[in-house]
């Protein structure tokens, strides 16, 4: 049986903390190593990932090649328009005779039914490098960046300001998981997935959301926000304009907890949906939080290997 990793809920919330509690400790262990060495004891040595890119990437492509090559392995880059995939090959068949070469598949793609249809005819594990649905891989790194800044994620008040997309469809998803709440800031018209907020108030998350930026931000201990144009969207004006009340910036960071981080997954706009003055701010944690993908990539290879 594949462990694909798909959705965060593939893993569930005990392996999810096994993750984060796992990156904690290589990522000490190798403290003022080269970056190229590989762990010592290099799990995944003879193992090879294949990522498929359809769409632009400098974090998780360059994270995971670093990952599967601290743990041993090496990596197989492929860009989706030089593929048979670009001109009408199949994702089945592509995903059976990848899974003749390499040991995993990552894959960052538009529609989230392709990563399914992928991984129902690998015979490897395949991991979501981000779908318009979710970006399941971020939010581990998301995750173990609060837990190191000594955030427990049990209780915490994460508050969402901007455009209800993929990211936060994985914040909420760990929400319910790893029980923490969400107070969703977004503006009518741009909502997110209701079932990912459902899902996650039946795993006794409290889930708010509200037309109120700053209703949202009181009070939290983390704020996070998103590019309101997301890989595959129009760069449409009436949705900057809806999107501005939500921007974050100091005012609204004052109404958060004074203890309140600050998190984007990055590529970030500033002075769209965050001022200069927050994302490069004593507040937020944005270097570590890119810095984290990496670690988080490891185990989640780790976790997909059964070796978590
Ligand atoms: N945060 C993130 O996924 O960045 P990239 O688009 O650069 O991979
Ligand atoms: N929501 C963004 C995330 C980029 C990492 C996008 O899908 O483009």
């Amino acid at each position: 049986m594949n462990r694909h990793f798909l959705n965060l809920s593939d893993a569930g919330g005990d392996a999810i903390a096994a993750m984060i509690s796992d990156a904690i400790d290589r990522k000490a262990a190798r403290q003022g190593w080269p970056k190229g060495k590989a762990d010592a004891d290099a799990p995944l040595a003879g193992h090879t990932l294949g990522m498929i890119f359809e769409k632009n990437s400098t974090r998780t492509r360059a994270s995971f090649e670093m990952a599967i090559k601290q743990l041993g392995g090496d990596s197989m880059f492929m860009a989706s328009g030089q593929m048979q995939l670009g001109r009408g090959e199949t994702i089945a068949d592509t995903a059976r005779v990848l899974s003749r070469y390499v040991d995993a598949i990552m894959i960052r793609t538009d529609d989230h039914a392709k990563i399914e249809e992928l991984a129902h005819h690998a015979t490897v594990p395949v991991i979501n490098g981000l779908t318009d649905l979710s970006h399941p891989c971020q939010i581990v790194a998301d995750l173990l960046t609060l837990v190191e800044h000594g955030k427990a994620l049990p209780g915490l008040e994460v508050a969402w300001l901007g455009d209800g997309n993929n990211v936060l469809h994985s914040i909420i998803e760990a929400a319910g998981l790893m029980k923490f709440n969400v107070r969703i800031g977004v503006p009518q018209g741009y909502d997110c997935d209701a079932s990912f907020i459902d899902a996650a108030r039946a795993q006794g998350a409290q889930i708010m959301v509200t037309r109120d930026a700053m209703e949202a931000a009181a009070g939290a201990d983390v704020i996070v926000t998103d590019t309101w144009v997301s890989m595959g969207q129009e760069h449409a004006h009436n949705k900057i304009a809806a999107m501005m009340p939500y921007q974050v910036d100091e005012r609204l960071m004052a109404a958060a907890k004074p203890d309140a981080k600050f998190l984007h997954c990055l590529p970030a706009h500033r002075d769209e949906e965050v001022t200069g003055a927050v994302i490069d701010g004593p507040q937020s944690l944005i270097w570590d939080e890119a810095e984290n993908r990496l670690h988080a990539q490891k185990s989640i290879l780790l976790w997909c290997f059964g070796k978590l």
